[in-house]
């Protein structure tokens, strides 16, 4: 195929790939495959898919005649668990380390792709002697420790569906989830070791599981080894029920429908309650694999670190499915990156020899405030790409990352993408000149464009709505026992077109530089909150009649969290109560939604309908020019 690239120099601050890296890209080359990937999806789609295992192959490759309820691999059936074990265990692979995992305090383990294997099969049959079946919602809230690997990939081995709740997240947080996913059975653990501390997640459990009552049974993982309440007939030790002769090592993987439901995963959104997002077996398999590997350029021999956490989805798409997809090595790591000093990721580095290593922003900018002579005493040869994720890098960021941790070597993969979208949807190639800042270009077979009010494309330069012009394979199914929310939320603005919630620009190569959110999300150290939630956990403390919440700029949070409170009649605001107040919602909803400053306000600014005019208070916050006021409540 002839090449139409033009050989014009791309306009603003270029880093170039190293040639060491740009020989042995697993893509050679951006613009053809692209082009070839748009003109024709279903092929491209169809010959990843092939690199894969599927019980019975599919009829079609993408059935959109229920738009936006699209399908894709119809008729096929595998299972992504089976991809990511057993395909791999029937090779040599059988042998090869799949998870190194370093606790907090120190303690190591790792697991083979046979050992692994072995687990995930224990706790299926675990989870099938609890009566889990296929189509069962199963709720994980786990620390970063194996068995949250396991307990997932035990689920979709069996054809159950996951729920996993951030192991950050808080007692009303839970709660919700487990009610709105009804699930059954509950995963958690005594408790999780972060800042050498334990963060009791068997007593928020507790809790929540008191507030929503549908949990039967609860299986505990014993981490740190205090002493729990555990209530006799519902809550169970992990490691017992592992040695009981129920948890045998043999359970085939269920065969499942492509479009079987795979996971939920709660994220927030503009409104309300956060949603259930819904992926899927087959196309979510198929996308992540894919996009992992041309991505971060995956090799035998990588040592592959993605530092998110597991309840995310950086974690389940970047930590579980698409690395063991590939048969790569990865490593975890429980705790806090400056635990018990700042050099705690540089050491394991240079003792795991990792390779790749994929993180956010906002850890980028915390450990640059501790200076250079941490990651320098340590030998990071052994890095290769790097990587970021969950809000935009600031150059400055973004130049520290590329010449101390990756000394000018490493190209950095800033990947844009959301719960929503499965996988990277605009994100360099290791061949991409780099421009620190912006995403760079769509992956294949991804369609996105920056439009106007009306949907029309804007001129290079301009600021407008990012919106995705084509299905994907990983693209959210639905939101759970929600569609009409699923269509309002996404298709309703531009029709046909996906709408991201994000605003951005295209530069005049063609790059896209993502700005941040458009709604009422905000995106707090790369954790993603609703201002709803925030402002519903204040409400429901007695002393608050009404709240409202904003996201302002933090050097190192990305967004920090301001709230307004409104105090009901007779109750006097004081600094303890904003104290109580902050500690509230973070008992409700969990440490990282804890609002930074509360202000008590007589009023908050609303518009004649009765909605909260955010946007007043962040311009009057941030000393900028209110803007239109006309729908201001008198
Ligand atoms: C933001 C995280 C700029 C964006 C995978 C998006 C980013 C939201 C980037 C989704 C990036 C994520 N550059 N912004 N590389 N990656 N975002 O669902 O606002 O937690 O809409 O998924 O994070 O957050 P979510």
């Amino acid at each position: 195929m002839e090449r139409t690239v033009t050989s014009k120099p791309l306009t603003g601050d270029v880093f170039y790939p190293p040639p060491e890296i740009e020989s042995q890209a697993n893509v050679p080359e951006y613009e053809t495959l692209y082009r070839r990937s748009l003109e024709d999806p279903q092929v491209f789609w169809a010959e990843r898919a092939a690199e894969l295992e599927w019980f019975q192959p599919w009829e079609e490759v993408l059935d959109d005649t229920e738009a936006p309820f699209f399908r894709w691999f119809v008729g096929g059936k595998t299972n992504i668990a089976y991809n990511c074990l057993e395909r791999h265990v029937k090779t040599w692979r059988r042998n090869k380390l799949a998870l190194i995992w370093e606790g907090e305090p120190g303690d190591t383990r790792s697991f083979s792709y046979h050992a692994l294997d072995r687990e995930v099969a224990k706790f299926a049959n675990v989870l099938k002697s609890m009566g889990v079946k296929k189509g069962d919602i199963v709720s994980i809230y786990l620390p970063r420790i194996p068995e949250q690997v396991i307990a997932m990939l035990a689920c979709a081995r069996i054809g159950a569906a996951h729920s996993v709740v951030y192991g950050g997240f808080s007692v009303e947080a839970l709660a919700e989830r487990i009610e709105d996913a009804q699930s059954r059975v509950l995963v958690t653990a005594d408790g999780g070791w972060l800042r050498g501390k334990i963060v009791e997640l068997k007593q928020i459990a507790d809790e929540a599981m008191a507030r929503q009552p549908t949990i039967e049974s609860c299986i505990v993982v014993r981490r740190t080894g205090q002493e729990i309440y555990m209530e006799a007939g519902r809550d169970y030790w992990w490691d017992d029920l592992m040695g009981l002769p129920i948890a045998s090592p043999v359970c085939p993987s269920e065969p499942m429908d492509a479009e079987d439901l795979l996971f939920i995963l709660y994220t927030s959104g503009t409104t309300g309650r956060p949603k259930g997002v819904v992926h899927t077996h087959g196309g979510y398999m198929v996308y992540t694999y894919t996009t992992l590997k041309y991505v971060f350029d995956l090799k035998e021999e990588d040592r592959y670190w993605c530092a998110a956490d597991p309840g995310w989805i950086t974690g389940h798409s970047y930590i579980v499915y698409a690395p063991l997809l590939n048969g790569a090595t990865s490593f975890m790591y429980e705790g806090a990156p400056n635990y018990p000093y700042p050099n705690r990721w540089w050491r394991m580095i240079e003792k795991y020899g990792i390779s790749i290593l994929y993180t956010a922003p906002t850890a980028i900018r915390g450990l640059m405030r501790f200076g250079d002579a941490w990651p320098n005493r340590h030998d990071l040869s052994s890095l290769r790409l790097l990587g970021t994720v969950g809000e935009p890098i600031n150059p400055e960021a973004w130049k520290w990352y590329y010449s101390v941790i990756g000394k000018e070597r490493c190209p950095i993969m800033d990947t844009w993408w959301q719960t929503e979208t499965g996988g990277f949807m605009i994100t360099p190639l290791p061949i991409t000149p780099l421009k620190p800042g912006s995403a760079t270009r769509p992956f294949f077979g991804v369609e996105v464009d920056v439009v106007d009010d009306q949907g029309k494309p804007v001129p290079a330069g301009d600021e407008g709505y990012l919106v995705i012009k084509r299905p994907w394979p990983a693209m959210l199914r639905t939101i759970y026992r929600d569609p009409e929310r699923y269509k309002n939320q996404y298709w309703s603005k531009f029709g046909h077109m996906y709408q991201t919630g994000d605003s951005a620009r295209k530069d005049e190569d063609g790059y896209i530089w993502v700005i941040g959110r458009m709604d009422d999300v905000i995106k707090v150290s790369g954790y993603r909150l609703g201002t709803a939630e925030i402002e519903s956990a204040l409400v429901s403390h007695p002393a608050v009649a009404e709240a409202a919440a904003i996201g302002l700029p933090h050097e190192l949070k990305g967004n920090a969290i301001h709230a307004y409170a409104v105090l009901r009649a007779g109750v006097e605001p004081s600094d303890r109560l904003a104290e109580e107040l902050r500690n509230h919602v973070g008992h409700e909803i969990g440490p990282i939604a804890k609002p930074e400053n509360i202000t008590f306000v007589d009023g908050l600014p609303k518009t004649r309908s009765g909605k909260i005019m955010r946007r007043l208070l962040k311009a009057r916050a941030l000393g900028q020019p209110e803007g239109d006021i006309s729908t201001l409540e008198e």
